[in-house]
Parts: C-alpha cells; structure tokens; sequence
C-alpha cells in the first residue's frame, strides 16, 4: 500500500465526469440505463455517498466539503470480482493445461505453501494491491484448505478497509493430502472462520467447497448444514466449466440428474450462492438458475486461458427470466486482474456466440451485476446516494492510441466502450475505498514501487 489511510469519516467532493446506473441495461435500452454528468460530483462522508450530479448542484448542496477536481476523468463506482483465488496469484499465466491437469500441475502445489502464514499474508498483500490498481474495491474470494489463509486475507482486507467476501476452500477427497481437510474439520474450521470474520469491518464470509469431485457427500452435507446455520453469508463453488470435469462428476455422483443437480440435492443453491462458470448447462440446469436466486460468475479470461468453453450470456441474462450474472477474473486460471480485460473477453466470446455486448451491460455485469450476485447490489456497485464510498477515477486518456480513439467517439458509450477493450491498471489513477483513497497512480510512480514485490520463488528455474 502506497498511503496511510486517511479518516473515512472527512467530508470530501470529486469533481470530474460521473457514471452511474439509473437502470438495468438488460432490462431497458441499454443507452438509456447510465446518467452521466461532463461536469459532475460526489460528495462522500462517513464512508458513504451523499451525494451525486452536476457539480455545481453537489459544491452548492456542501459549500464547505473541500473538493478535490479530477477534471476530465471519470468517477464511477469501483469494479467487483465475484470469483477469484488470492492463493494463485503467483502461478498467473501457467502453461499449457486444461483444467484439471492445471490444477494438479499448477495449483496445488501452490495452494500448499499457503500453510504458512507468513506467505499468505504476503500473497494476499500483492493480491489486494493488484485489485487497487486494477480498481478492483470488492472481490468474492477463494483461500486454500488452511484456515490461516483466511485470517490473513481478512486481516489484509481490513488494514484497508475494504468490502471483501472470502473462504476456507473445502476439499475432502481428489485432492493432496497436504490440501485435505474431512467433512468435520472443514465444518468446524469454517464455523470458527465466520464467528471470526464474518461482519467484522466490512468482510463476509463465503462457504466455499472447492467444486464437487472434491468433496465426499459428507462434505457437501456439512456444507449445506453450515449454511443454513449461518444464512447471511455467502456460498461459493465451481460448476461445469470443462468437459472432463462434468464427466468426472457423472460419474461420481451417478445418481444426481446433471452436475447443479449435485449441489442442490445438499442445499447449497439458492440466494446467496455464486457458481463459477456454468458454460456447459442443461436445460434443466438453467431452469434452475432463472428461479432458485443462485447467480453465476461469467470468467471470461479464464474461460478463453484454459480453453473451457464460451458462456452463453445472451441465454442467461438477455431474456424474459433472467438468472443472476455477475463478471469475474477467476485469477489465476484468468489471465488478467483487470476487468477492461475481464469485458473486453466477455465482448470476445458474446461475438464468437453471435452476439454483441452491449458496454453498458459490459460496465454493468463488471459493478452491480457482480455486487448482486453477492447480495450486495444496495451497498456497493454503483455511484449513488445512500451507496458505500468504493469508487475509481479512471483516465480516459491512459495511453496515445486511445486518446486517438476517443477523440473520435460520438458518445460516452462509445468512449466506454473504447476503454474496455484498450484500457489497463494505466487508466486507474484513483481507487477509494469506504471514502478513503487506497491507490493513488501519481503517487505510486513517484515512489517507485511498480510491480517489485519481494516474495519468496518457487527456485524451479
Ligand atoms: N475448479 C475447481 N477448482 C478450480 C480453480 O481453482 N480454478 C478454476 N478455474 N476452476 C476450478
Ligand atoms: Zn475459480
């Protein structure tokens, strides 16, 4: 981290354009859903958004809140993950496999030195600090099997003050032994994790079986019991992202009618519950996510990086019944920290499915479709009244080529859309959290600590 936090409790007005949603671009003409102000404001204080619009109506409302102008940047709500693994950090862009051989090659051997506190606390550090320079404030997130992986990501989640949903990950069979727990130490050790962490400073908890081929049906019981012993917090799993993986799955759970079917038969589907993937569903199985509540994070860099196939998002979201989509970087089986990336791969693979994604929809799975996915979209998602104080300011003039490219944009969809698929951590010069700035561009370059985090090498080169 760059800077010592500052009260959250200061008033305080950014001045610059402004983008929020006034509605659903999958709901009403997607032009329509953003309000957008040339001129515009916020006022933050307490951690929460006062006020938002035109700014002299903002500076006239709190004559006396010091404003900090931006000028022409953009001001909007920070960017929310609602799928991604902090322990994979370090294995980021991995050669080669699909993903169960990546697992097994990649993943688990790193999830392993996650028994150490120590490295944890220092992974969760370069994981958050990448988030903030991403403009990531909000992320859904996987730990490993050891509770201690946990505490030191809630712990760097809190130091700066920031909204975070994490879990123990849940593995009781199919896995290393050194990465196993049992149906019983997983129950209690989560149990213990959510009276520690969860509704402490902003943090939430996530139940978090790894996927079904690694957990026995005792597991995904506990699972189901925790969860409704603890209704207020988040569940979090994989679900059919590869061809391999779903026969695995068949075959382990002969009698389930397809693999949701596996979760639902332990009652871990319904609000509340984010399914990473969901790219080769059954019918049935997208029945069950347009009317159960349970939402699903759309990992497009992940999909395309591991080759698992192409989400059909038009199916899931443009349509009468729609399920519950968020977007997600799924690093490190994704390949970027970026959600520019992350939608400019959602555009990718909408064109390869026939289809165009509209950039309001793109900003909007990427903010508040993500916050809904996690029952947050009251609190976190967008830049409005009554909303906690999570924004970016993002330089619409990051690098040449854009600023060639939005000199000739005839809208601010259009200049939207040019940042999602040009744009990277360059154009974040400011991420605030609970009305706090946490990353600030000009004053990481003056210190000179781009990118040089001190961590301890695998040796296997
Ligand atoms: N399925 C089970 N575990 C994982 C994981 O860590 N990453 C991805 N992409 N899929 C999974
Ligand atoms: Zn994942």
């Amino acid at each position: 981290m760059n800077n010592p936090i500052p009260s959250t409790t200061d008033g305080q007005i950014l001045r610059g354009q402004t983008l929020s949603f006034r509605d659903d671009p999958f709901v009403c003409e997607p032009d329509n859903a953003i309000d957008h102000h040339t001129d515009g404001a916020v006022w933050m204080e307490d951690g929460m958004v006062r006020m938002v619009g035109a700014a002299s109506d903002v500076i006239a409302a709190a004559p006396d809140v010091p404003v900090h102008n931006y000028g022409d940047a953009l001001i909007m709500a920070g960017f929310v993950d609602c799928h991604a693994h902090f322990p994979q950090t370090a294995i980021i862009a991995s050669y080669g496999e699909q993903l169960l051989d990546w697992l097994n090659k990649y993943t688990f051997p790193e999830e392993q030195r996650f028994v150490d506190s120590g490295y944890a606390r220092t992974q969760a550090d370069v994981f958050l600090d990448e988030c903030l320079r991403n403009g990531t404030t909000t992320s859904s997130v996987y730990c490993t099997v050891h509770p201690q992986s946990v505490d030191s990501f809630f712990e760097a989640s809190s130091a700066r003050g920031l909204r975070m949903a994490a879990g123990k990950v849940l593995m009781d069979r199919n896995s290393p032994a050194a990465l196993s727990d049992t149906a019983n130490s997983g129950y209690d050790q989560s149990r213990d994790l959510i009276e520690r962490w969860h509704g402490r400073d902003r943090n939430i908890y996530a139940i978090t079986p790894r996927f079904a081929p690694t957990s026995t049906p005792e597991q995904l019981d506990a699972a189901g019991t925790l969860w409704r012993e603890h209704p207020d917090v988040l569940m979090q799993t994989h679900t059919s992202e590869n061809a391999s993986e779903i026969a695995w799955v068949k075959n382990l759970f002969p009698h389930a009618p397809d693999y949701m079917g596996v979760y639902e038969s332990f009652g871990l589907v319904g609000p509340g519950a984010i399914f990473g993937h969901a790219i080769h569903l059954s019918e049935r199985e997208r029945e069950l996510f347009r009317d159960s509540g349970a939402a699903i994070a759309h990992c497009p860099t992940s999909n395309l990086f591991i080759g698992s196939g192409l989400f059909d998002m038009q199916d899931m979201r443009d349509c009468e019944r729609p399920a519950t989509v968020g977007l997600a970087t799924d690093v490190s089986g994704g390949s970027s920290f970026s959600m520019f990336a992350t939608m400019r791969s959602a555009y990718e693979i909408a064109q390869l499915r026939g289809y165009s994604l509209h950039p309001a929809r793109a900003y909007y799975l990427a903010t508040l479709g993500s916050a809904a996915t996690m029952r947050l979209d009251d609190k976190i998602g967008n830049l409005a009244t009554g909303f906690e104080a999570d924004l970016i300011v993002l330089d619409l003039n990051s690098r040449p080529l854009i600023t060639q490219r939005v000199q000739n944009a005839d809208s601010i969809i259009d200049v939207l859309f040019a940042q999602m698929i040009l744009a990277d951590d360059r154009a974040v010069l400011a991420t605030y959290a609970g009305g706090a700035k946490v990353y600030d561009r000009i004053a990481e370059q003056q210190a000179g600590q781009t990118s040089r985090p001190e961590i301890q090498s695998a040796s296997h080169l």
